[in-house]
């Protein structure tokens, strides 16, 4: 990887609904620059550009490929067409910045990062929270030994998502479903909490035209140490996660997103009641997320832990679905 000077220079592949938070925090970090906005049709390119902001707009995904000044390929399309566009990307000789679940499971996950490595470009996939000072901080109290062994990780993630047409969360071959959409993030605070992929997992989910639309899951790890997690399409919105040790625990009430940009909170809380109150640096997560793949670039190595995480929390939640469907304990490969 060359070391990269100036402004790193992205595109965004499709005028998602996501892209517009990426393409402000593009825009709002420095050494970044948003050059390309492509979308299936020239129309929705040029609004997107008009209201959001990019040099260019252009009509067809490849465009990104063969515009020569793009370093960064962001890819905020829907799961099933991941696959394609990173490895076309990284072909290309761009990095890789793809949204989540980087794909429809662990072999196309090992594709696609086969072809980062081969064209020595960098692959991220798009869980923002994991980038922030937040979870910087968090990792510090789990590492400094003050909960005592950790042993338990809890969460849940769960939305009101309504069922419209252009819903590709309701599309299985788009790659629809709760658990690569929701119970992505909760698979990834088990694996970043604990630095393991369980060996075992359990989910049972609720159907709807062949997509899960809520879940219950359980992972067990080695070393005594299990998560469980619930996510739904259909219940209130929750973001919260637990971390529970021998001697303490730290609870997070809005680990995907702050409820409130300016109280990005968390809590220690001692086996006597006593609760502590952390606060971190108020940041946008898009920001955090763009900030890391710009960093990255800068230092002109490539990062592995990124890539290996996307793949580990891909084959999770590969596991996931299958135990759903077959009512089994699964193995995670
Ligand atoms: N990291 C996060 O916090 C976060 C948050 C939300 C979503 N996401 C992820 O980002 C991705 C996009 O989610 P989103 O809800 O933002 O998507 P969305 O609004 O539905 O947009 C997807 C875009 O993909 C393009 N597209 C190409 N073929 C399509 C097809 N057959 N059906 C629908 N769209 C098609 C469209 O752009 P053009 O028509 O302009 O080409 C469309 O605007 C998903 O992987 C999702 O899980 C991540």
């Amino acid at each position: 990887m060359s070391v990269e000077t100036g402004s790193v220079k992205f595109a965004i592949l499709g005028t998602a609904r996501i892209a517009t938070k990426v393409g402000e925090a593009i825009h709002n970090t420095e050494g970044a620059e948003l050059e390309l906005i492509t979308s299936r049709t020239l129309e929705n390119a040029r609004a997107w550009k008009a209201e959001h902001g990019a040099n260019v707009a252009a009509e067809g995904y490849e465009v990104a490929l063969l515009h020569p000044e793009i370093q960064v390929v962001y890819i905020p399309l829907p799961p099933s067409m991941h696959k394609e566009w990173a490895v076309k990307a990284a072909e290309a000789g761009k990095h890789v910045l793809c949204e989540k679940p980087p794909a429809l499971n662990s072999a196309e996950v090992k594709e696609m990062l086969a072809a980062c490595r081969a064209n020595g470009v960098q692959f991220m996939d798009g869980t923002m929270w994991s980038h922030t000072p937040r979870a910087q901080d968090m990792k510090t109290v789990l590492n400094s030994g003050q909960l005592g062994k950790l042993r338990r990780v809890v969460s849940a993630f769960s939305i009101q998502m309504p069922e419209t047409p252009d819903q590709h969360r309701y599309i299985s071959e788009l790659g629809g479903g709760a658990l690569y959409d929701i119970g992505w993030y909760c698979v990834r605070a088990a694996l970043w909490a604990f630095d393991a992929v369980p060996t075992h997992v359990y989910a049972s989910a609720t159907y709807h035209r062949g997509v899960d639309k809520n879940a219950m899951a359980m992972m067990w790890f080695d070393d005594d140490r299990t998560a469980s997690f619930d996510c739904g399409y259909d219940l209130t919105r929750r973001k919260w996660m637990e971390v529970v040790g021998e001697s303490g625990n730290l609870v997070c009430d809005d680990f995907l997103s702050p409820w409130d940009l300016e109280k990005q909170r968390f809590w220690v809380h001692d086996d006597q009641g006593v609760a502590t109150e952390h606060q971190s640096r108020s940041v946008v997560q898009e920001a955090s997320m763009i900030e890391s793949m710009v960093q990255i670039l800068r230092s002109g190595e490539l990062n592995r832990f990124w890539p290996q995480m996307a793949l580990d929390n891909q084959r999770v939640v590969d596991a996931l679905i299958l135990s759903a469907k077959d009512g089994i304990k699964v193995e995670v490969n």
